[in-house]
This record gives C-alpha cells, sequence and structure tokens, in this order.
C-alpha cells in the first residue's frame, strides 16, 4: 500500500492515543495503517521556535514555525481576511492587500521545499484547506508526478462570489494542478463546475471530471464525518454537575438549548440570539423555562471582523439577559472559552435543542455530534441551518432559514411541543445518516477517490 503524505495549515496531535474531530480522527488512522508524514505549521509564530521531524512508529511528523510577517499576511492576512470571508459569502469583509498574496504564495512554496525531500515516488499526497491550495502547483513545478488531492473543508461559494476574489485565476491554475478535487457538499461541486465552465477553458469529460492539458481532474463530494462511538461514549460518562443540568430537564421542565460554535462571523450567533428574543416574546410561558447555553470558542482574534462580531453578541447577551432575567433564571449562559470536549458532550446530551444556525458552514461537525450524544429513550432535537453543509444529508433534523429570525424562533417553538414518537423518528434516521458516514467512512473514500484519480504515468508538469 502506498504510504500518505497529509500537508494541513495545522497539524494533528501524533503523540496522543485518542484523536479528537474528524480530520484528526481519520487522518491519524490512515497514517497509521499506511505509514506516511503530517507536515504543517507547529502553531508558534517567532524566531524561537524551530522546525522539526519527528517520528512516531511509522509516522513522521514534520513542522515549522510561521515567521510574524507569515502570520500575519498568510494566515490572518489572505487566508483568513480574503479567502475565509470570500468563501463564506462575506466579500464585504474581505480586506485585501498585495503582500498578502505574496506572502501566501511564498509560504506555500516554503511547504513545498520542505516536503520535497522526504517525498517517495509512489507517495499518495493529500493536501487539506483553503490556506494550501497552491501546493499542488508547488511540488508539480519541483516535478512532483505523485497523485495529489486536495480537500476543502470550507464551502465552495458560488461562481460569482468566487470570481471576485483578487487573483481568483491564479487561484483557479492551482486548483487545476490536484488530481483530485474534494468539496463537503454536491452543492460545492456544483459551485465548483459552474465556476470552471464560466471562467476557464477545460474540457468537460463528465459532469464532475475535467481535462485541462495533459490532466485529468475529478471534482466531486466528500462529507467529512465524526467517530460516532468515540462522542456517543463521552456524553454517557458520568458526572456530578451535568447530572444536576440532566435534573433540571426532567424534574425541573427546564427547555434546555445548546450551541458551541468557534466565535466567528460565519455561524450566524447574533441572528441566533435575537431568534431566541423573539421565541421569548412570543412564548412567554417558556420565560423562566427556557435557557440556551452558548459555548463560544476563541478564534483568529487578531482579525478585527472577530472582535467586532464579540463585542455585539455581548451586548445582546447583556440586552436579552437585561430584559427577561428573573433573579432565579436568566434566560442565556454565554461562555466566551474553550470547555473540555468530554463536558461538551455531555452538555449535548442533556440539552432538548442542539441550535446550529450558521450562515454559511463547510459542513459542521457539531450538528453530527449533537445527534451522536442523544440518548435514544429521550433523544433532543437538532435545528439546522439549510446553510450548513450537514443539511444536505441530515434532512430529519428541523431545517431553517438561519437569516430568519422569526423562522428560527417558529422551529424553537415546534420543538418545544415535538412529542416523544416524533423526536424518536427523526433521531433514528439522523443517527442512522451520521453513523453511515463517519470519520472512517470519509477517510477511506476519499482515498479510495484519489487512488483512481487523475492520469497516472504521465509528466504532470505544466508551468
Ligand atoms: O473549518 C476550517 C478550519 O480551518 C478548520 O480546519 C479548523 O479547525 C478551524 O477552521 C479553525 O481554524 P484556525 O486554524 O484558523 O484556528
Amino acid at each position: 500500500m502506498e504510504r500518505l503524505v497529509v500537508i494541513s495549515n495545522r497539524t494533528g496531535d501524533l503523540e496522543n492515543k485518542t484523536q479528537t474531530g474528524g480530520l484528526a480522527v481519520g487522518i491519524v488512522d490512515a497514517l497509521r495503517s499506511r505509514g506516511g508524514m503530517w507536515v504543517g505549521w507547529n502553531g508558534e509564530v517567532g524566531r524561537e521556535s524551530k522546525a522539526s521531524r519527528k517520528t512516531y512508529d511509522n509516522v513522521i511528523s514534520l513542522t515549522m514555525p510561521l515567521s510574524e510577517e507569515e502570520h500575519e499576511q498568510y494566515y490572518l492576512g489572505f487566508a483568513n481576511k480574503v479567502l475565509w470571508p470570500a468563501f463564506h459569502y462575506r466579500l464585504d469583509l474581505m480586506d485585501h492587500r498585495t503582500e498578502f498574496v505574496d506572502r501566501y504564495a511564498a509560504v506555500n512554496r516554503k511547504f513545498a521545499d520542505m516536503t520535497c525531500p522526504h517525498l517517495r515516488e509512489d507517495d499518495l499526497i493529500w493536501i487539506h484547506d483553503y490556506h494550501l491550495i497552491p501546493l499542488a502547483a508547488e511540488f508539480r513545478q519541483r516535478d512532483c508526478r505523485q497523485k495529489i488531492g486536495f480537500f476543502l473543508h470550507i464551502p465552495f461559494p458560488s461562481a460569482d462570489v468566487f470570481s471576485a476574489i483578487p487573483y481568483h485565476d491564479w487561484l483557479r491554475e492551482c486548483f487545476l494542478q490536484f488530481d483530485l478535487i474534494g468539496l463537503q457538499t454536491k452543492n460545492d461541486v456544483q459551485n465548483f463546475c459552474r465556476y470552471l465552465r464560466e471562467h476557464s477553458d477545460v474540457e468537460f469529460i463528465t459532469s464532475n471530471t475535467v481535462r485541462w492539458h495533459d490532466q485529468v481532474i475529478t471534482i466531486a463530494d466528500f462529507p467529512i464525518g465524526i467517530d460516532v462511538q468515540q462522542f456517543a461514549e463521552m456524553a454517557h460518562q458520568d458526572d456530578d454537575t451535568i447530572e444536576l443540568e440532566r435534573m433540571r430537564r426532567t424534574v425541573l421542565k427546564r427547555f434546555q438549548i445548546i450551541s458551541a460554535d468557534r466565535l466567528d462571523y460565519s455561524k450566524g450567533l447574533p441572528q441566533r440570539m435575537k431568534a431566541f428574543r423573539k421565541f421569548l416574546e412570543d412564548c412567554p410561558e417558556y420565560q423562566g423555562r427556557a435557557e440556551y447555553l452558548q459555548i463560544a470558542s476563541p478564534s483568529r482574534e487578531d482579525v478585527s471582523a472577530y472582535a467586532d462580531i464579540r463585542a455585539e453578541l455581548e451586548g445582546l447577551t447583556g440586552a436579552v439577559n437585561g430584559k427577561f432575567a428573573d433573579f432565579n433564571w436568566a434566560p442565556i449562559q454565554y461562555i466566551n472559552r474553550n470547555i473540555p470536549r468530554e463536558q461538551l458532550a455531555q452538555l449535548f446530551r442533556c440539552s432538548l435543542v442542539g441550535l446550529i444556525t450558521p450562515l454559511r458552514d463547510g459542513m459542521n461537525l457539531v450538528a453530527k455530534e449533537y445527534v451522536a450524544a442523544q440518548d435514544d429513550k429521550d433523544p433532543g432535537i437538532l435545528i439546522l441551518s439549510k446553510f450548513a453543509g450537514a443539511a444536505e444529508e441530515l434532512d430529519q433534523a428541523i431545517i431553517v432559514n438561519p437569516y430568519d429570525i422569526h423562522d428560527v424562533a417558529q422551529a424553537l417553538k415546534r420543538a418545544a411541543v415535538m412529542s416523544m414518537d416524533e423526536r424518536r423518528e427523526r433521531h433514528r434516521s439522523l443517527l442512522k445518516q451520521v453513523t453511515g458516514n463517519d470519520a472512517n467512512q470519509w477517510k477511506d473514500n476519499y482515498l479510495a477517490a484519489l487512488q483512481s484519480a487523475g492520469t497516472s504515468g504521465e509528466l504532470k508538469k505544466r508551468f
């Protein structure tokens, strides 16, 4: 079996036996069974930190720090002030400067320089996410003929929106150096193919396979999954504090709603809080009973759009609590820090509603985790945005338009009175879906497709 070489902006923790998150679970498993290498940024910034090469049995971890400029211009700059907002349909937040794209290209060159000397001829190379779109092109320039696949974890926007990104032509040329372009959803694949039809001369061999020069490129959807069993086990561990929370639901008949997100403007947090406020106004019988717990883990705090959203949320929480709270009840609990995954899993288990309403999301694994954490005798209800990639698979959730505050408030109302039979029926179907396409299945599907993708044996050098 070919070795696997994975390259992503951040690397996973190969030291740890138990991995968290879909990406790490699937990838560490594949790396351990095939042997290989995981290359990426070590998460550190500055001159003190050094590149390192460590070996864990049959897997090599190759990491490097970023300089201050690289962090500023490649990671915070082109990746998170240009690509991230644009791919999430927020062209208004795009803040482009020439030095950003230059540094983005330079860091990709650096990743290629660091990786190339360690590559074997028959390695399978799997590159992840929007930070590393030009990396295959860099490898091809260095005469690498291996199969190179890409997986985009975030949404691929509509053709018009993508074409509004400065340097989209260059990005397209970079994309076309891969053998396989994996996206999260069928909608993403349609967007990508439509963009190619409208903005390039590639020849379509099938609806999702194109020929460009001597290269055949497949574009397909591979919806990412989670380790269902691991998450369910965490959710069912005993914990006294969480037991109290569960009693609040069963004994005190509290209507508990939970949301957990990175604090990102794409997650629709202000709209969600406003929808909850509308629910309290429309259903006064839930004042004193409804409790909305929002866990928002800090993220990319050096980007001003993230600081703005944080300030907005703090204002909204204060306003809603100020208006509705009583001395023995506050409608919103807002936690702006990371909490341990075990605790999160248990909180999911005892909340009647998982309210997951991003304005745009590649997949949203929290939605799948909420489903995995539920008890099948007394399962909670998932309310899910139609703009989360997960909505393509999880159609038994209550699907809402996150921009429509009235629609989300109505969904909360529906959830509050949903019969146990309906809850169980929906949950059965959601769990089947989440289990049928878990982290391992995702990785197996992708790697099988990569192995059979591309035009083998030909020199793939085009620059
Ligand atoms: O969802 C895209 C993604 O890049 C994930 O891969 C990552 O876990 C998350 O966003 C957090 O991003 P960052 O690495 O910028 O903290």
